[in-house]
């Protein structure tokens, strides 16, 4: 507290300076529900609520996109039941999803090899990407079965058979070219990637998108990831001078 009884201020949030996409690792889950002597899949269940709020809070804010990693390639490795547990929610969130994004002007869509779901899970997402199509406005993108790298073998392999085709020629190839054939095909970079939880790692997260993002990390558990804290990440994304190789622009 300052001398008169006022709160030292943490800064604000820039309103004229937001990021249009902000990515998110939402780690920590496990360890939330530890703490409460809860099981792991109490605390997939509050990111899954945190993921809700901080959706409503991008849309607030008029960010365009918010990408969060729900499910990558090698979290099959889990124990079956914390795997299906998430997939639950998943399907749960669909539902609630194919009820309300078009009063609420939500767009959905996945990221990822979504081959290997189940044939509900995949029809709820055929119905999501229905809804998404004949609107606009904010959007959220869910990571499912996803893996970076995965992600650009995929994109090179979809080229490659382009070019056996006879569509292209390989040498034509240019960098948004190949952008074209990543599960992201239309999306902007992120500008901010947050990691809560304490790590400071990519884990194999939106490799090539993320080529400029701004990283934020915090130790805050996902499910307590809300909106000061986002706030928190905001403020830091508007401190940084962004140069992408070359010189500041003072
Ligand atoms: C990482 O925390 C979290 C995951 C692997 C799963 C995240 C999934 C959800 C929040 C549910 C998805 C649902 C929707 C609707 C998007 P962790 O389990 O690795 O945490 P720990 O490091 O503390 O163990």
């Amino acid at each position: 507290m300052g001398l008169f009884g006022t709160k030292k201020s943490m800064g604000q949030v820039d309103k004229a300076n937001l990021p249009s996409h902000v990515a998110v690792i939402m780690d920590g889950n496990g360890r939330w529900a530890q703490k409460r002597g809860l099981p792991r899949s109490a605390g997939h269940r509050a990111g899954a609520e945190m993921f809700r709020r901080i959706g409503t809070y991008c849309k607030e804010l008029r960010i365009d996109y918010l990408t969060v990693y729900a499910f990558s390639t090698e979290n099959w490795k889990r124990p079956q039941d914390e795997v299906d547990g998430i997939m639950r929610l998943l399907k749960q969130y669909l539902h609630e999803c194919i009820d309300t994004m078009e009063r609420d002007r939500n767009r959905l869509r996945f990221l990822g090899d979504l081959s290997v779901l189940d044939e509900e899970t995949r029809a709820l997402i055929c119905r999501t990407d229905e809804i998404s199509a004949r609107i606009d406005g904010f959007q959220a993108n869910i990571c499912l079965n996803y893996g970076g790298r995965g992600e650009i073998v995929h994109a090179a392999r979809a080229f490659a058979a382009d070019c056996a085709a006879g569509k292209y020629a390989p040498d034509s190839l240019s960098e948004e070219g190949f952008e074209r054939y990543l599960y992201s095909a239309g999306l902007p970079s992120p500008e901010l990637l947050i990691r809560p939880g304490g790590e400071k790692r990519i884990s194999n997260y939106l490799l090539w998108q993320c080529a400029y993002s701004e990283f934020y990390y915090t130790d805050t558990l996902w499910p307590d990831f809300d909106e000061r804290e986002f706030d928190k990440a905001l403020i830091a994304y508007q401190s940084r001078d962004r140069r992408f190789g070359g010189l500041s622009r003072q």
